[in-house]
């Protein structure tokens, strides 16, 4: 009796923490990477070849070998179930939103979309994807500047590899302690196996992340002052296994930061030729409360409306928040599977067939939305 608990408590450590940190960091160093490929599964260890096998097979996976430590110290792994936040009240600050939808700019969109595509490719690993994010981090700066204002900042977010993560941050005039509203996007961009092939990545996520660049500035320059905080991010390494926004999420969790909702713009700019224009809204690994009122706001602001889709395991940054029990969503270009055929190809630019930024505009749209409602 005694033995069979000991063994059922052995059993239960072993389902807690199931690989020793020094084992994490020893294989980490001879670079293996520690892959997780479903939540109910032991995560496990591959080659980079590997590693790269899955993502040509399309399987979705986190990796988690930067985060893995801080992730158990914080207890047991948090299972992406469904967390289901309270209900948002509907969208009803129409008559202030509205004027500012007006204020979104395709043609200084395209300009920045430009700028990030003309980098050979914005890789993780790559002095270009550096580059890029330092880009960001200039532009949304410049627009800081000139407006004036102290209440808003933009930082990058160091990780181990050298393209940072960028984090713009709305100061709240009222609850700086009340949950954090979240709108991100990934930066990186990536053609196959290769580091150094050119990856433009213009839909891939230059289009969500030119969205956030443009919602950030209208809000800026508007004189927009939250109430509740507000933060815009562009993660780095997304392409490669949710790595950016794996650090952040994680951080947040080990900070006891507190997450209103999180919406993630990962590709907007893509319908296709001939079929009818929708958003496709993520059910699987998101917050039903938050993608119901993605869904509202897209009745509310946007001409397009939305229809239920998913797209797998750890299939954007998204999951990383999913992953530590905060609630996300996340608007797609299309319904998954009819989305843009030319990314993570040399062919993924403003230039490729049924590239719009008519449509891009309103997911940006639904964006401003999400920020505003849930912060003012
Ligand atoms: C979309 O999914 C949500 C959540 O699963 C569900 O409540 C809703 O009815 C679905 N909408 C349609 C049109 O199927
Ligand atoms: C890019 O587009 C060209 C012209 O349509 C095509 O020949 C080529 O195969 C495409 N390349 C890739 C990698 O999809
Ligand atoms: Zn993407």
């Amino acid at each position: 009796m005694k033995l069979f608990q000991a063994i059922a408590i052995l059993a239960f450590f072993q389902g807690v923490c199931s690989i020793p940190i020094s084992e994490v960091q020893e294989k980490a160093s001879q670079g293996l990477r520690l892959l997780q490929l479903g939540d109910d599964l032991e995560p496990v260890w591959k080659t980079e070849e590997e590693k790269f096998d899955l993502l040509e097979q399309n399987v979705g996976f986190f990796d988690v070998t930067e985060t893995y430590e801080l992730e158990q110290s914080l207890g047991p792994i948090i299972k992406s179930k469904l967390v289901t936040a309270a209900a948002f009240p509907s969208p009803s600050h129409q008559s202030d939103v509205t004027p500012l939808l007006a204020s979104l700019d395709t043609t200084q969109q395209a300009t920045w979309l430009a700028a990030l595509t003309a980098f050979n490719n914005r890789y993780y690993t790559q002095t270009s994807g550096a580059d890029a994010a330092k880009f960001i981090q200039t532009t949304l700066g410049d627009f800081i500047t000139a407006s004036g204002r102290t209440d808003v900042s933009v930082s990058p977010f160091a990780h181990t590899w050298v393209q940072s993560s960028t984090i713009l941050k709305f100061a709240a005039s009222v609850d700086p302690d009340a949950p954090v509203t979240i709108l991100g996007a990934h930066m990186d961009s990536i053609q196959g196996r290769s580091a150094t092939a050119r990856a433009p990545g213009a839909d891939d996520d230059g289009t969500g992340s030119v969205n956030l660049i443009d919602v950030a500035r209208v809000l800026i320059q508007s004189g927009f002052v939250p109430s509740t905080p507000l933060e815009f991010h562009w993660y780095a390494a997304e392409e490669v296994g949710l790595l950016g926004s794996q650090d952040i999420a994680v951080k947040y969790k080990a900070d006891g930061v507190e997450v209103k909702g999180m919406l993630q713009c990962d590709m907007t700019g893509y319908t296709r030729p001939g079929a009818a224009e929708v958003m496709g809204l993520v059910r699987d690994f998101t917050d039903p409360a938050v993608s119901d009122f993605v869904s509202q706001l897209a009745e509310t602001y946007s001409r397009i409306r939305t229809v239920n889709t998913t797209c797998g395991y750890a299939c954007s940054d998204h999951g990383s928040w999913t992953r530590q029990g905060y609630p996300s969503a996340f608007n797609f270009e299309t319904p998954f599977g009819s989305h843009n055929p030319a990314i993570h190809t040399a062919n993924d630019t403003v230039d490729a067939p049924g590239f719009s930024w008519e449509h891009s505009v309103e997911f940006a749209k639904v964006v401003l939305g999400f920020a505003y409602e849930l912060t003012v």
